[in-house]
């Protein structure tokens, strides 16, 4: 993997891989029906036609720009504080909380009827001058009472949280980023969501970062993991945003909706927090149109908020980034958003599986998938409904090769599955799901199907992949 550029204002923050890995779009999860309506006029309404929000970042210090506001207010129904939530701007001085501009840009949101994503409670950046100096137990308190207080301050006003903000480092560590917080114990994570659920039992807690949207890099690998053991032991965690900033040394990666569908398969909705995507007309368009379709391909994708209004309002104004130009005319990445949205708003229902997508051949082993942490399953679990169960080869390399295997849910629903793999398949290195011989068996919390619903279950076999086939599935 090409080491990654880390640069901010100014500089590209976002890493790359640059080595080429096959990837087969991996069956999709989302199969509901939808109500037919009539296709929406703004990026709200045409979400809201697949149960989704559209959302953007504001800026407090731009509500008096009217341009901005009346854009603002007429196309977006998820507004986060683009800074004014932070930690810098809501605690300036130890245990003197601020959130005055914070509460600007909540009131406005509420007196126009929009939700609010919080953004965000706990991160090595923008943290107060005072914090900045501390280390040890010291910091670990301090950091948890903001998280309280804030999340307290806040209470039943807020959708989600990003809790915990950018703790993985970029590169092919696949760990965590060295920070003073870190530096406490790497246990700070857990205790921020622990916190911040006790503080507003209400809002949805998820973990955010960048970087994360290539399914193959490490950094996401590490995320998945992190989540993957949250999830098997109970850390209050609802949510992992994909902040998905992308530029032309930075683009969309292939794998993207296979990104969303891990995450997703682990029991979290995942969000697409901070989108924008540098360049211009078409082709900017086109990318714009990729990562929308990609939400809209995954049930538990639920959201989309744009990193800003207006090309001029965005962090990185010099690329352009953004769905309106600075005198706030709808760009062609608008269009493309708003007619993407659109395409599942009548009674159509997001398709269920993805074309392939040709890469070329893989000559080294892909970033090692993370072990199952939940304990083999000796007992298979009740199983009832019929179901049906596809494999596909995701990826493959000399000696091995991952597979990926889609189990849909018949008429009746289940409460359970067993996947009996094909022949000659060995392996022991299963996730979202329990391996015991050649039977994969549903993890806790991938079980239960509704009716035509589909989860997927992944794995690394040894030697030859065998072709796509249709599995027994009971
Ligand atoms: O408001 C002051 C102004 O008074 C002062 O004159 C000026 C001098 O530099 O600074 C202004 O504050 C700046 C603020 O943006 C408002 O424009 C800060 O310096 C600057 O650091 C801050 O940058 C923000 C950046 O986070 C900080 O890390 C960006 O607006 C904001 O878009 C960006 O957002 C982050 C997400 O929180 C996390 N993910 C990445 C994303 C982009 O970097």
């Amino acid at each position: 993997m090409t080491p990654p550029s880390t640069l901010r204002r100014g500089r590209s923050h976002v890493a790359r891989g640059a080595s080429a890995v096959a990837i087969l779009a991996l069956g999709v999860t989302a199969a509901v029906a939808i109500p037919a309506q009539a296709a929406g006029s703004t990026l709200q309404d045409a979400a809201k036609g697949s149960g989704r929000y559209f959302g953007t970042a504001i800026a407090a210090s731009r509500l008096n720009d009217s341009t901005y506001s009346t854009i603002a207010n007429r196309e977006f129904n998820m507004i986060t504080a683009e800074n004014e939530m932070k930690m810098d701007a809501t605690e300036p001085n130890q245990n003197q909380f601020n959130f005055s501009q914070g509460d600007r840009i909540l009131n406005w949101a509420q007196q126009n009827g929009k939700q609010v994503r919080g953004h965000a409670l706990a991160w090595y950046s923008q943290q107060p001058g005072w914090m900045q100096n501390m280390s040890g137990t010291q910091l670990r308190n301090a950091m948890l009472n903001h998280v309280t207080g804030v999340a307290t301050h806040y209470k039943g006003k807020i959708y989600a949280w990003d809790v915990v903000n950018e703790a993985f480092a970029d590169g092919s560590s696949g760990g965590r980023r060295d920070s003073n917080l870190e530096r406490t114990g790497s246990d700070w994570i857990e205790a921020a969501f622990r916190a911040a659920r006790a503080a507003d039992p209400g809002a949805k807690l998820c973990y955010n970062d960048y970087n994360t949207d290539d399914w193959t890099h490490a950094k996401t690998q590490g995320v998945y993991r992190m989540v993957s053991d949250f999830k098997s032991r109970g850390v209050p965690i609802d949510c992992v945003g994909l902040q998905s900033h992308f530029n032309p040394q930075s683009p969309v990666p292939a794998n993207y909706q296979t990104t969303i569908e891990r995450f997703a398969a682990l029991g979290v909705d995942v969000q697409i927090t901070e989108l924008d995507i540098e360049g211009s007309g078409q082709q900017q368009a086109e990318n714009f149109r990729k990562v929308t379709q990609a939400c809209l391909n995954v049930a538990r994708c639920t959201g989309i908020t744009v990193w800003g209004v207006r090309d001029t309002d965005s962090w990185r104004a010099s690329g352009t980034p953004l769905l309106f130009d600075g005198s706030g005319n709808k760009k062609a990445a608008y269009t493309a958003v708003l007619d993407t949205l659109n395409s599942v708003s009548g009674t159509t229902p997001p398709p269920t599986s993805t074309p392939p997508v040709t890469t070329p051949p893989v000559t080294t082993p892909p970033v090692t998938t993370p072990p199952v942490t939940t304990p083999p399953v000796t007992t298979p679990p009740p199983v009832s409904g019929s179901c049906s169960a596809a494999l596909t080869i995701a990826n493959s390399w000399p000696g091995g090769y991952q597979g990926t295997v889609t189990v849909t849910a018949g008429s009746s629903g289940l409460n359970g599955w067993r996947v009996t793999l094909p022949g000659g398949v060995s392996t022991n290195n299963v996730w979202n799901g329990n391996v015991s011989g050649s039977v994969v068996s549903n993890a806790p919390y991938n079980g239960s199907l509704g009716a035509g619903q589909s989860t997927s279950f992944g794995f690394i076999g040894q030697g030859n992949a065998p072709g796509a086939a249709t599995l027994t599935c009971s």
